[in-house]
């Protein structure tokens, strides 16, 4: 008998797969839902090698509610969501424009992100599935530094999105937590017997890294936006070099600070904020997955440079639009009551990225190294 039986939206994409194989692990059966706009199906087949299962998968748009209920129709065991499905390019490349995709686009964004949730809510309210595990980012809280003692920050830091993909996440947030609290506050008026609804806001930092094997990793569509996935195509000869945005930030060495979390550690993350949900049933919480760990990008280049065993080419120009100066997670709260932490260093995801990125310069575009 399995523990449960997940839906989770977004399944083939970097979090999702490394969070299903977690869920496999564990003993949950798993139900992916992907529009595979950001991913590939081979995602499934690394997932299998893996765990040894395989998730069952349907291709379906998040924003399409009647295919949501026919996977609910179709999976009665399902009482638990983990949802990923969404568009997530904060940040344009830098040859293309200095604003972030998620501006330049914003309906597109506001209609697959916040109206997406919206249909799955719906969709998991019509089935009767009352737990929600949600992909929020740290990028909620904006410039922290704005405030007085809000770095490393910690969950009552008043959120402040800087650009459009950040608002679509705390708009969602609202969403799940006014759904959540309307459905107590409905039923109990009515006297009515109620399922408590429970949903988990996991902010996460900078992931990063891949599987220690070298098999599973992110493999994005298009051009990557993030550090570490750039630097790895430096490395691998795919960019010539990486264009450090900017060296005038106030911090040890004028870079900008990040909280890098190891992808493995925020799998573990969701596996164990579902557990928390599934055994306590405490409504709506908000928590942050981060290591506690600031690393400037310097720190990152030093870092993967001395797993490559060369020095990478980089070249510093101006400060990317909408940039802060560092999102470090105080994680106490997700330390004490998911008892849960990083167990794994930046080092080892540089490690593990190297790993992936030098027996798959094609990401999931080529086939898995032998044996
Ligand atoms: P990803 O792009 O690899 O995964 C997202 C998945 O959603 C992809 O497989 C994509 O095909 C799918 N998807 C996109 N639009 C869809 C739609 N309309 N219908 C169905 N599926 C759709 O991204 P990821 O890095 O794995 O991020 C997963 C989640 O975590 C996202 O919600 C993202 O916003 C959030 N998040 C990511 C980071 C990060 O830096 N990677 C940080 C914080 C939060
Ligand atoms: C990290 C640091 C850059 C690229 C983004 C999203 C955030 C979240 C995580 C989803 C910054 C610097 C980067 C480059 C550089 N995603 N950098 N040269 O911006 O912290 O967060 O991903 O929720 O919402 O905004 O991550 O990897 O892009 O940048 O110097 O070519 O590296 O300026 O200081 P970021 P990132």
């Amino acid at each position: 008998m399995p523990v449960g039986t997940v839906l989770v939206t977004g399944g083939t994409g970097y979090i999702g797969s490394f969070t299903t194989l977690a869920l496999l692990d564990a003993g949950y059966d798993v139900v992916i839902v992907d529009s595979l706009y950001n991913s590939s199906k081979v995602a499934l087949d690394r997932i299998e090698l893996l765990a040894g299962r395989r998730p069952d998968f349907y291709q379906i748009d998040i924003t399409d509610e009647k295919a949501l209920d026919e996977v609910f129709a179709k999976h009665p065991a399902i009482d638990s969501v983990i949802h990923f499905a969404a568009l997530k390019a904060s940040f344009a490349p830098h040859s293309f424009s200095a604003v972030g995709e998620s501006s330049v686009i914003p309906l597109e964004y506001y209609r697959v992100n916040v109206g997406g949730s919206i249909a799955l809510l719906q969709s998991m309210s019509r089935n009767n599935v009352t737990n929600i595990v949600f992909s929020s980012s740290a990028t909620v809280y904006g410039d922290a530094t704005r405030f007085p003692n809000m770095i490393p920050i910690p969950e009552h830091c008043p959120i402040g999105p800087t650009n459009t993909y950040g608002r679509t996440k705390s708009m969602i947030e609202d969403v799940i937590s006014d759904y959540i609290n309307a459905q107590r506050n409905n039923l109990e008026k009515e006297g009515k017997p109620f399922q408590q609804w429970n949903g988990a806001l996991l902010r996460y930092f900078n992931p990063c890294g891949a599987h220690p094997s070298g098999i599973m990793g992110e493999d994005p569509q298009g051009i990557p936006f993030n550090l570490l996935p750039l630097l790895g195509q430096v490395a691998t000869g795919q960019r010539e070099k990486l264009l450090v945005y900017g060296e005038d930030y106030p911090s040890r060495d004028g870079t900008a600070i990040r909280d890098y979390i190891h992808v493995v550690d925020l799998a573990r993350g969701h596996l164990v904020a579902l557990n928390y949900l599934r055994a306590n049933q405490p409504g709506v919480k908000a928590w942050n997955l981060g290591s506690g760990r600031g690393s400037t990008v310097f720190e990152i280049i030093k870092a993967f440079s001395a797993v490559v065993g060369r020095d990478l080419k980089y070249e510093v120009v101006a400060r990317r639009a909408g940039d802060v100066l560092d999102l470090t997670a105080n994680p106490t709260l997700a330390n004490t009551e998911l008892n849960w932490k990083t167990e794994l260093t930046m080092e080892k995801a540089c490690e593990d990225l190297w790993r992936w990125v030098s027996n798959n310069p094609q990401g999931y575009r080529q086939e898995p190294p032998a044996e």
